[in-house]
């Protein structure tokens, strides 16, 4: 693999309720057409050899939206689910979420285990969502399980380091993103991810979430494809800490 192939690409899927207004339709029409761009991104990325896509499907914010959409987004994410399932084993596509699943309606949070059960170890692609998540949240449980360890004597304060602690993220296992896409032309994070993003590439285009096609996503990766990835350091033959360079980790 080239130092500028692409491991990991995490999309923020954003602009769905602009979408749908901009044809006078209702927002969770914009989430329903969302569907099929979110098949089709993944579909494009397995023909890519990307072996690592993560998709931001609900946030923790986005529990205050109206019950109405938040119900609506919960039936569409089991139906995905339920749909999807044999296309996933059949393309050997892994599935897996972050995200404090806790949250999330018991059969939804069924569905997903179920899923992530069947396709667990299924070595064409890893495709994670994240679903109920916070970057905020996602530290702020792996530090109180590093507290709760500590108190145990199961770890020194002192050996804490960056491996212990992502050893303890929703994340562990997949490497951090090296291109994060947001659709919908806001350019900000929104809580994705936040520590994985240290040295991520930030992609911003204007596209609402379902009209992304794969025309948008070859784009994005030619973009990516001509950035100079330094990590702090002056040159490319500097070492750099493994976990901060997906080329050389997990
Ligand atoms: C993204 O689209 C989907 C979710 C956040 C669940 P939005 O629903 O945020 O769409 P806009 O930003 O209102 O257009
Ligand atoms: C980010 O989009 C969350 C997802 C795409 C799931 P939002 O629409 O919730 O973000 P803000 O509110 O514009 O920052
Ligand atoms: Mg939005």
């Amino acid at each position: 693999m080239s130092e500028r192939s692409i491991r990991h690409l995490a999309i923020i899927m954003d602009g769905n309720g602009r979408w749908a207004r901009e044809r006078r339709m209702l927002r969770i029409e914009g989430h329903r057409a969302g569907v099929s761009a979110v098949r089709s991104a993944v579909e494009h990325c397995r023909r890519r050899g990307i072996p690592h896509l993560t998709l931001f499907a609900f946030s923790t914010e986005n529990w205050t939206r109206p019950a109405l959409e938040v119900g609506s987004l919960m039936a569409l994410l089991d139906s995905y689910l339920e749909a999807e399932l044999d296309q996933l084993v059949r393309q050997r596509i892994e599935l897996r979420s972050v995200g404090n699943v806790d949250a999330l309606p018991a059969t939804l949070a069924k569905r997903l285990s179920r899923v992530e059960n069947e396709t667990r170890g299924l070595d064409g692609m890893r495709l994670t969502l994240a679903l109920s998540y916070g970057g905020r949240d996602e530290i702020l449980r792996a530090t109180k399980q590093i507290v709760r360890d500590i108190r145990l004597g199961l770890l020194s304060a002192e050996a804490v380091d960056e491996e212990i602690f992502e050893r303890r993220l929703d994340s562990y296992g997949t490497p951090p993103p090296d291109l994060v896409i947001r659709t919908g032309g806001e350019q900000r994070l929104s809580n994705f991810l936040l520590w994985q993003c240290a040295y991520s590439e930030l992609y911003f285009t204007l596209v609402h979430w379902p009209d992304f096609d794969e025309q948008d996503l070859d784009l994005a990766i030619a973009w990516y494809e001509g950035r100079n990835r330094r990590f702090g350091c002056v040159d490319s033959t500097c070492r750099v800490r493994p976990a901060m360079r997906s080329a050389t980790s997990g």
